[in-house]
């Protein structure tokens, strides 16, 4: 089988779909390979991902990987979170198949988009690692 069962079952009942309205940081971030969009809100206090959701107009590995990301930083610190990559990710997954290993990166750069958004809303120096949100390049989208 193409996907993984741990793909399918995050694919069908994805983890952690919506948005925080009292978010601490939100990130969004475009694969400009597809055009497909990811939005990721953080509720964090004293430096610890206390929820995280997210809303991703996208294909099934970019709705898995996010689901499946959004379950792995949640508990876990800021600085912990920075560090997880794209391919822990497909990796919790048991795998994505080849070609769509760019989509896990979606995910990885929502959480780094967000938590930039969090340093910047404490005052902190942004750690390079952040995903700068710019432009999207969708007709009718803007990163915030
Ligand atoms: Fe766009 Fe997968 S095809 S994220």
């Amino acid at each position: 089988m193409l996907y993984s069962e741990k793909v399918m079952d995050h694919f069908e009942h994805p983890r952690n779909v919506g948005e925080i309205m009292d978010a601490d940081a939100v990130g969004q971030v475009g694969n400009p390979r597809c055009g497909d969009i990811m939005k990721m809100y953080l509720k964090i206090e004293d430096g610890v991902i206390v929820d995280a959701k997210f809303k991703t107009f996208g294909c099934g590995s970019a709705i898995a990987t996010s689901s499946m990301a959004t379950e792995l930083i949640r508990g876990k610190r800021v600085e912990e979170a920075l560090s997880l990559t794209n391919a822990a990710v497909a990796e919790a997954l048991d795998g994505l198949p080849a070609y769509k290993m760019h989509c896990s990166v979606l995910a990885e750069e929502a959480i780094k988009a967000a938590l930039g958004d969090w340093y910047r809303r404490q005052g902190l120096p942004v750690p390079p690692e952040c995903v700068i949100q710019k432009e999207d390049q969708t007709p009718g989208h803007t990163y915030e």
